[in-house]
C-alpha cells in the first residue's frame, strides 16, 4: 500500500512531491489512524482511506466519462486528509489509554489502549480544520492548482465549515473527492468496520 501510494504521488511529477512524500513519511502519514473511533479508526487507517477514496475517484471519473486529470485526482485522494497527521511535530491523534480497574490482586494495573475509542485528538495540538491543514501542510512542498485548492478545502461539503460557500460554486473534481470521500466512509469502511466486529 505505502509503495504504490508513493508511486502514484511520484508519478504526479509535481515540483516538490519528493520533499512531501519524506514529509509525510517521517510525519507518520502511512501509520496514522484516520478517526479516533468511526471509520479506520487504525493504525494505516489514513492510508487506507485515502487509498479507498482514490479508487472510488478514478471509478466515478470513468463512469461519468468526466476525464478529470489523473494526476489532480492523485493530489485529491492521497493528501485530501493530510491533515490529520498533524502538525508541528505533533501527531493528529494519539492512542486513548484507559485506566485499568484496580483490585485486591491488581492494584496498580496497566492502562489499556480502548477498543471503542482507540484514538482521541492530540490535545497538545491547537484546534484547526483537518481540511485547512492538510491545504497548509500541502503548500509548503507542491503548488496545487486552483481546482485542487478548493476541492481539499471543501472536502467535507455540506457537512463541512465551508457548508456556505460551495452552493453554485462546485467543480467536478470538488464533487468527485467529495463524493467518494462519503462513498468510502459511510459505505467501504462501515461495512469493513462492521465485519471487524464481528
Ligand atoms: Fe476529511
Ligand atoms: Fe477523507
Amino acid at each position: 500500500m505505502k509503495d504504490r501510494i508513493i508511486r502514484i504521488l511520484t508519478d504526479t511529477g509535481r515540483n516538490g512531491i519528493d520533499q512531501l512524500i519524506d514529509y509525510m513519511d517521517e510525519g507518520g502519514y502511512f501509520e496514522a489512524p484516520c478517526s479516533s473511533g468511526r471509520h479506520m479508526a487504525k493504525a494505516g487507517g489514513l492510508a487506507e482511506h485515502s487509498a479507498n477514496v482514490y479508487e472510488i475517484m478514478i471509478s466515478l471519473d470513468m463512469a461519468f466519462g468526466a476525464e478529470l486529470n489523473y494526476h489532480s485526482i492523485a493530489i485529491c485522494a492521497f493528501l485530501h486528509d493530510l491533515g490529520k497527521m498533524g502538525q508541528y511535530g505533533k501527531p493528529g491523534y494519539i492512542p486513548n489509554m484507559l485506566k485499568g480497574r484496580a483490585t485486591k490482586a491488581n492494584p496498580d494495573p496497566e492502562p489499556y489502549q480502548s477498543e471503542k475509542k482507540p484514538y482521541i485528538s492530540n490535545p497538545d495540538l491547537l484546534y484547526v480544520d483537518h481540511e485547512v491543514r492538510s491545504i497548509a501542510i500541502v503548500s509548503r512542498f507542491i503548488e496545487l492548482t486552483e481546482e485542487e485548492q478548493q476541492a481539499i478545502l471543501w472536502h467535507n461539503g455540506l457537512y463541512g465549515p465551508f457548508k456556505y460557500e460551495i452552493q453554485g460554486k462546485e467543480t467536478p473534481l470538488y464533487m468527485l473527492l467529495h463524493f467518494a470521500d462519503m462513498w468510502a466512509s459511510r459505505v467501504i469502511e462501515e461495512e469493513e468496520g462492521e465485519a471487524d466486529d464481528e
